[in-house]
């Protein structure tokens, strides 16, 4: 099922109100998730004062108001914490190419494999992961004969009709074996499953990660820039 693209202008908004509205906190308009799930918050769109001040009472003076993709930006005295300069991709809408050639089985990731992908994560770097991010979607993971967890990637936000795609990462050691693409693969024929099509973020520096989404029928929809402020 082909789906347009306007529920990704607000992905993290989309999601809070949708399918993580369990996962949700919440300050008259503002929105954001429980601490450990991810720090993304939400305002609507065109936010004035009272919107700010609703993600202030929300977030807490000198937290960070992590607006992923937004364009909106607050009052002057928040002060800016990051930038990222990245790409939003959309999966084929017809399906990705198939191929399941051998190798390591992809599991999946529960509970008990937390530690395990927080240290991954903490040694490949694929963006923000934290104690409780599996619980957005499903994480899959590979692990290597020795049973260490080797590669994984996992559902991260839910706008409908829509998944993305997140947390890829593979260890140094393992990589250029396929892990990622196969990975990838799976969660697509998940998202897919249920009649969504994948989305996903990559840094704009990230070239091996680009590449790698565009192998697999990835097309960039356009760019997104991350932004994250103190509130004052
Ligand atoms: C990007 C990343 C997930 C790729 O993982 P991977 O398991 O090596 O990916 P695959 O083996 O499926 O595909 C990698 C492709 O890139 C090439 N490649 C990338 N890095 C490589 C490396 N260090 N060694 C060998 N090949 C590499 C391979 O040639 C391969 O191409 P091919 O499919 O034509 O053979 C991994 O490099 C990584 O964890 N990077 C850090 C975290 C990150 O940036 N994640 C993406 C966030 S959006």
């Amino acid at each position: 099922m082909d789906r347009g693209t306007g529920a990704l202008d607000d992905p993290v908004g989309e999601s809070l109100r949708g399918h993580h509205a369990h996962l949700a906190r919440r300050v008259g308009s503002a929105a954001t998730y429980l601490p450990d799930v991810t720090t993304f918050a939400a305002v609507p769109a065109d936010p004035g004062a009272a919107e700010w001040a609703d993600l202030a009472r929300l977030l807490g003076s000198g937290e960070l108001a992590d607006l992923f993709s937004s364009p909106a930006t607050p009052p002057s005295d928040w002060e800016p914490v990051f930038s990222l300069s990245a790409r939003r991709m959309v999966g084929p809408a017809d399906g990705l190419p198939d191929q399941t050639a051998g190798a390591a089985p992809v599991v999946e990731l529960g509970p008990g494999d937390v530690a395990d992908m927080l240290d991954l994560v903490a040694r490949t770097e694929p963006g923000p992961f934290w104690a409780r991010t599996r619980e957005l979607g499903t994480y899959l993971g590979v692990r290597d004969e020795g049973g260490a967890l080797v590669a994984m990637a996992g559902e991260r936000l839910r706008p409908p009709g829509w998944t993305e795609i997140s947390a890829v990462c593979t260890a140094p050691a393992a990589r250029g074996r396929g892990h990622a693409a196969r990975l990838v693969r799976a969660l697509a024929a998940r998202v897919r499953s249920r009649g969504e099509r994948p989305f996903l973020h990559v840094a704009e520096s990230n070239t091996a990660a680009i590449a790698l989404y565009e192998r697999l029928g990835f097309t960039t929809l356009e760019p997104v820039t991350f932004r994250g402020f103190r509130v004052p």
